[in-house]
């Protein structure tokens, strides 16, 4: 297979996520379908689609006929068969349980024409724990975008064991012809490349925070006065999400079994609120 095959990308999830990596493919070209278990959700990613093309071409950033082409390439369905039955890529995007994940893969292998590649964004869970709930691993591999994926260029590739030359080529293709630089992971490691640098600022960050050193708005303001960074560690965590800061944080502990991996108080305290930042308008900020 070669990218030049893929016609259609399915987009599993109309999360934080799934609904941009949808537009960004559908940008691309691409037909695309996008399907979630939520009608909440998928209203929500049609109504952000039916905005933001608008907008794009009142900025001047895209053409009347390309925003018009974007609108027709993308569908949005609750129905997985209906959106994965003819899709020659999937993007699973779906919430970050691997049980979750398993059973999805397991009814994509099933649905999915047997030329499919089938991808995870998952940002920590590898395809290894994922590829053999399939019975195509070769075509299983890791594609992890950034928040928000519209914007942020860099997608992860990493290619596990049993991912083939082949997938992790059409995959960098891919990311390539969704505007993307892509880069190549051999092995499988956790966090990958830019969650790993990420946990180091974000595990001090916490630590200065939990200390009483300095407030969360004070670390923010001065990681990005310092050092030019877009957001601080906690704006970024709010905009992320902190309960996916706390089930990295699970995750990575029963991993390394070292303490210095555990969720933070902090972020213990705020996952237990439920406050787990813009989603849910308040976090270690307030978006009412
Ligand atoms: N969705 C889509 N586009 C968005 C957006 C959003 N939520 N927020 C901003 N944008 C776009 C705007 O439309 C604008 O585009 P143009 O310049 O083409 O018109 C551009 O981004 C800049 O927007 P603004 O001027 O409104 O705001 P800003 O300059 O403050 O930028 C930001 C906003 C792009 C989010 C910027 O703050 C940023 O880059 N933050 C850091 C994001 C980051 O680090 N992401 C990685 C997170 S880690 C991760 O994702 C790992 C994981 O596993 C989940």
């Amino acid at each position: 297979m070669k990218v030049d095959d893929i016609k259609k990308i399915c987009v599993i999830g109309a999360g934080n996520m799934g609904h941009q990596i949808a537009l960004c493919a559908a940008l691309a070209g691409y037909q695309v379908s996008c399907t979630d278990i939520s009608l909440e959700m998928l209203s929500k990613a049609e109504g952000f689609a039916r905005s933001y093309f608008p907008e794009r071409v009142t900025k001047g950033k895209l053409t009347q006929e390309q925003a018009d082409l974007g609108m027709k390439n993308i569908s949005f369905t609750q129905n997985l068969e209906r959106a994965a039955g003819d899709a020659d890529f999937v993007i699973e995007a779906a919430v970050e349980k691997i049980d979750i994940k398993r059973k999805l893969f397991a009814d994509l292998d099933r649905i999915t024409p047997p030329h499919a590649i089938l991808a995870t964004n998952s940002s920590f869970i590898v395809s290894s724990k994922i590829a053999d709930a399939t019975k195509r691993p070769d075509r299983v591999c890791n594609m992890h975008f950034f928040n928000p994926a519209l914007v942020m260029k860099l997608v992860e590739v990493v290619q596990g064991p049993h991912t083939s030359m082949e997938t992790v080529q059409v995959t960098m293709d891919l990311c390539k012809k969704m505007g993307k630089s892509g880069a190549w992971l051999k092995k499988e490691i956790y966090g990958f490349l830019v969650n790993r640098i990420l946990a180091a600022l974000h595990h001090e960050a916490q630590f200065l925070a939990d200390m009483g050193i300095a407030t969360p708005e004070e670390i923010d303001m001065a990681v990005t006065n310092a050092l030019g960074h877009p957001m601080g560690p906690f704006r970024l965590m709010d905009f992320t999400g902190i309960d996916l800061a706390y089930y990295i944080g699970i995750e990575r502990y029963q991993e390394t079994r070292d303490p210095k991996d555990k969720p933070s108080p902090l972020i213990v305290e705020k996952f237990a609120k439920g406050e787990w930042g813009r989603k849910t308008k308040k976090g270690f900020y307030s978006y009412e």
